[in-house]
């Protein structure tokens, strides 16, 4: 099949995140337990030739937004090299790609000058907390301050614009959303706060527990004037700006106003298994197109594997229906 990626219900896929390890350097209670998850088998890690093939076929059929995820995408020894050979990927008008990434900033300053020169266009960095005992306690690693670097370098860097996710958590950050979107301006940032979503590896999720989106807009609201800005798209964050401009705070609210009709996102795992939704229980297997010659083999293959999963993809998350199933894999596996 030829053509762009549509699913049953219209929607027109142009995003792929792609999961380059389910390792990660910190232990954010949210994700992971202290001791981590079972790894994914090393062998069954897709090599950067297979994710640039899977990549190079993806964007053939319209994506145009590339994003790298984790676990921790800076963990992986040949990220320059999955960067440059990502970012040289050329939509069917002949276009570059976008290829963003999605981290935790432990590494960027030393990884950051190779990786801006290999084509990387944008960056999101992970930031739940300012304070320094809170961050460990959160995160379980004492590194706030690697973290820290890491933003000063993204904000040196130029890449714009510059994005800031945190996890509303009630009694754990619920006190710093100020705090939080006055820093991001202060490095030319915009903040985030994201809806927390039942993905946990414990599956401690709990509805009631969870900082909703009107109570974050109420919190910012007695300390800034914030006026929407409209034309959001696919896009996951609703946007304000603070004061009259020109920065803006972000909201991303999952599970309480879903963006799921305007989807156009699908999924790589690091093991290579296409995901239509974050939430979905089906997986669609690469490897034995990669490795087996399954379907022999063909690029063909892997693009009629990308359409299945296009093919089965259900209207919206369930997060909100009483039967709804946390998927098997946890989000370090899947990438956010
Ligand atoms: P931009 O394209 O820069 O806006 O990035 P993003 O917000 O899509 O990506 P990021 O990796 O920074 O994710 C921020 C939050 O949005 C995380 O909590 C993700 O899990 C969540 N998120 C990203 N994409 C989706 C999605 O398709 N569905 C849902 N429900 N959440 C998503
Ligand atoms: N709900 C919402 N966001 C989450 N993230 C990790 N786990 C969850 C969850 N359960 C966020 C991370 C990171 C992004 C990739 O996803 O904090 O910013
Ligand atoms: Fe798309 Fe699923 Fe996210 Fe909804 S929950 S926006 S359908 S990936």
């Amino acid at each position: 099949a030829s053509g762009p990626l549509v699913d049953r219900f219209g929607r027109v896929h142009r995003d792929l995140r792609i999961s380059l390890t389910d390792r990660c350097s910190l232990r954010c209670t949210y994700c992971m337990p202290e001791q981590g998850n079972e790894w994914l088998a090393r062998t069954s890690i897709l090599t950067v030739d297979e994710i640039v093939r899977i990549a190079g076929v993806a964007a053939a059929a319209g994506i145009s937004t590339f994003r790298l995820t984790g676990g921790e995408p800076l963990l992986r020894r040949d990220i320059v090299d999955v960067v440059r050979r990502l970012a040289a990927l050329r939509s069917p008008d002949g276009t570059p790609v976008e290829l963003a990434m999605t981290t935790n900033g432990i590494r960027l300053p030393e990884l950051l000058p190779e990786l801006v020169d290999a084509g990387l266009a944008r960056l999101n960095i992970s930031i739940d907390t300012l304070r320094r005992e809170r961050f460990a306690e959160l995160t379980r690693r004492d590194r706030l301050d690697d973290v820290l670097a890491g933003i000063r370098a993204a904000q040196a860097a130029g890449l714009r614009p510059l994005k800031l996710n945190a996890v509303a958590m009630r009694g754990v950050n619920d006190d710093e959303l100020v705090e939080l979107v006055e820093f991001a301006m202060a490095h030319d940032a915009q903040m985030r706060f994201i809806e927390q979503m039942p993905l946990d590896a414990g599956h401690t999720w709990d509805r009631a527990q969870m900082v909703t989106r009107d109570e974050m807009l109420a919190t910012l609201g007695r300390r800034f004037a914030l006026t929407p800005v409209p034309g959001r798209g696919g896009a996951p964050a609703e946007r304000w700006e603070i004061d009259g401009g020109p920065h803006t705070v972000g909201v991303i609210a999952s599970v309480t106003a879903p963006f799921c009709g305007a989807c156009d996102r699908m999924r790589l795992t690091a093991d290579g298994q296409f995901r239509n939704c974050l939430f979905s229980n089906q997986e669609y297997d690469l490897l034995p197109v990669l490795r087996d010659g399954a379907g022999g083999g063909t690029d063909l293959a892997v693009d009629d594997v990308l359409r299945s999963c296009i093919a089965g993809k259900l209207p919206g998350h369930a997060i909100n229906d009483p039967s709804f199933l946390q998927p098997a894999r946890g989000m370090n596996a899947i990438g956010g």
